[in-house]
């Protein structure tokens, strides 16, 4: 059996605060296989962006760590900061939101780029050819134009491209995508989802595509884990999870999408609020909103189990795969 990329096993996150311990994530647990795009979906505050920083190992100080995360036959957890180091922009990468959080305004792209390429392999003979060629393989044509502009000089889209070619450079394993479409225009969003397709073909990279955005879901994604409130709640290939839905949070989340909204009709949502992460419900999160909740929801916390031998689902009481 061939060994997944990344083994997130039983991830537990709290961070302290003025108001008490926050316990954000519990028992997330999932694979990312060799070359798979896996994405994260969930609800703002669920802790997608929590569980990437946490695989990255940049969680502030606050924070509490348990369970975990296995990565090219290591645990994240156990290694030094020095040892991260090396980790963080070779063998992992992670591109943002915001592409001119991850570009410093006061360098030209070139500069950012030579500076990234030799930093992971300081012997390099000539940087500014491979950052030219890096700049062609995200889809410019004007290289150099692009090489000796400021940030500021490009639009959001081309900044995203340009830090997708930063995070190229040490030729990652994974790449963490942290909603790399959001702060982008609908047709820019489609051009930077082909480029992660390309990336992974060219590089054979796997990627963790974090986002809200169920049609990116569907065009881009091999397997989809759903979160709710700081758990994973279902796992399985793409089709599955929207054709054979098995969880009742999974399927509150696709019945709220406007597309299932029929003409005069309001668009449904799920009942009740999201709880709050210093006092979480015991058991499974979901049991207060959940329609199909019995006694044992609310005493023990489901563990996600395979339902076949690619979907997974944390309920006791799942869909049959009819309603
Ligand atoms: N440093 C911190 N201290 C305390 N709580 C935090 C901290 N960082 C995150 N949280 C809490 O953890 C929870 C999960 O946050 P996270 O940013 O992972 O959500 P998300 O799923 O990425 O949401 P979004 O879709 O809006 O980006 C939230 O309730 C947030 O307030
Ligand atoms: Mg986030």
């Amino acid at each position: 059996m061939v060994e997944p990329i990344l083994s997130v096993e039983k991830l537990d996150v709290s961070f302290s605060t003025f108001e008490g311990l926050a316990h954000v994530l519990s028992k997330v647990t999932f694979k990312i296989n060799h070359k798979e795009v896996f994405a994260l979906v969930g609800e703002t505050g669920c802790g997608k962006t929590v569980t990437a920083l946490s695989i990255i190992k940049l969680l502030p100080r606050n924070s509490y760590v348990q369970g975990r995360i296995i990565f090219n036959g290591r645990n994240i957890l156990e290694l030094k900061e020095s040892d991260m180091v090396e980790v963080r922009g070779k063998s992992m990468a992670m591109i943002l939101q915001d592409p001119s959080s991850s570009l410093n305004p006061m360098f030209k792209v070139g500069e950012q780029l030579c500076d990234a390429i030799t930093s992971n392999d300081p012997n390099i003979k000539e940087p500014k050819r491979y950052a030219l060629e890096l700049l062609s393989k995200v889809g410019f044509k004007d290289t150099e134009r692009v090489f000796n502009s400021y940030p500021n000089e490009l639009s959001g889209g081309m900044q995203q491209r340009v830090a997708i070619s930063i995070s190229l450079t040490g030729k990652p394993t994974l790449l963490i995508a942290d909603e790399p479409t959001t702060a982008l225009d609908v047709l820019t969003q489609a051009q930077i989802i082909q480029l992660l397709k390309q990336v992974r073909d060219t590089y054979s990279t796997s990627v963790l595509l974090i986002t809200h955005n169920l049609g990116l879901v569907a065009t881009l994604c091999d397997r989809v884990g759903i979160m709710y409130f700081g758990q994973v709640v279902e796992i399985g290939p793409t089709y599955d999870l929207f054709y054979n839905t098995k969880h009742p949070y999974t399927k509150g989340l696709l019945q709220s999408l406007p597309y299932n909204k029929l003409k005069n009709q309001t668009l449904p949502t799920i009942p009740g609020d999201l709880p709050s992460p210093l006092s979480p419900p015991s058991g499974c999160r979901f049991y207060p909103r959940c329609p199909r909740s019995n006694e044992s929801c609310s005493k023990d916390v489901p563990e996600i189990l395979p339902i076949t031998d690619k979907h997974y689902v944390a309920c006791f009481n799942p869909l049959s795969g009819d309603e």
